[in-house]
């Protein structure tokens, strides 16, 4: 993921080179607490195609949607497996709050027209990237529907 797009993560591909295995373990783990979901979807040979992932990272501001990444040959919407793995992301969001926000940068054209077309809207709000002072992350929400349960 870091290798395919930087500008999608906040750690460098040499300081994730650097992370052992007991803190990929403890990352790892962090996407089953409570409060979060992830999803991946995983090819017989046990390749994994793509991840997503959210969590709520304070009550104020409902569920997060971060560590978003499709494998080039599975992208687009012919194959479904963005959406599917959105689908699951928002299921979960709809019951925890309701609106999901993320944060992307400004450069990332690809991931915005993904995130637009689906029906996440820019709020107006941006941030600092945090490996380039130079650059933003821009914030986009969508409100969600609680599903039943
Ligand atoms: C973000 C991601 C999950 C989106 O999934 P996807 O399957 O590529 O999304 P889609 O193909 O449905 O939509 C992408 C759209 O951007 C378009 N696009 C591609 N490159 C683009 C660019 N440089 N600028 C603008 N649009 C671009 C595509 O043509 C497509 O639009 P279309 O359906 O009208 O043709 C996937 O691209 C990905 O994993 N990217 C790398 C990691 C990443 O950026 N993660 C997001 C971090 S916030």
């Amino acid at each position: 993921m870091i290798s395919d797009t930087p500008i999608a993560c906040s750690e460098t591909e040499a300081d994730a080179l650097a992370v052992d295995e007991t803190e990929w373990r403890r990352r790892g783990a962090q996407g089953s607490r409570e409060g979060s979901i992830t999803v991946a979807a995983i090819a017989e040979n046990g390749n994994w195609l793509g991840t997503m992932a959210a969590y709520i990272a304070h009550p104020s501001v409902g569920p997060l949607f971060v560590g978003v990444y499709v494998t080039p040959d599975f992208r687009g919407t012919e194959l479904g497996l963005t959406d599917s793995l959105l689908s699951a992301i928002e299921a979960w969001a709809s019951n925890n709050g309701g609106r999901l926000t993320l944060h992307v940068h400004e450069a990332n054209g690809q991931a915005q027209k993904a995130y637009s077309k689906r029906g996440f809207e820019f709020t107006g709000h941006s941030a600092e990237y945090s490996l380039d002072a130079s650059s933003r992350e821009v914030e986009m929400t969508k409100e969600l529907i609680p599903t039943a349960v």
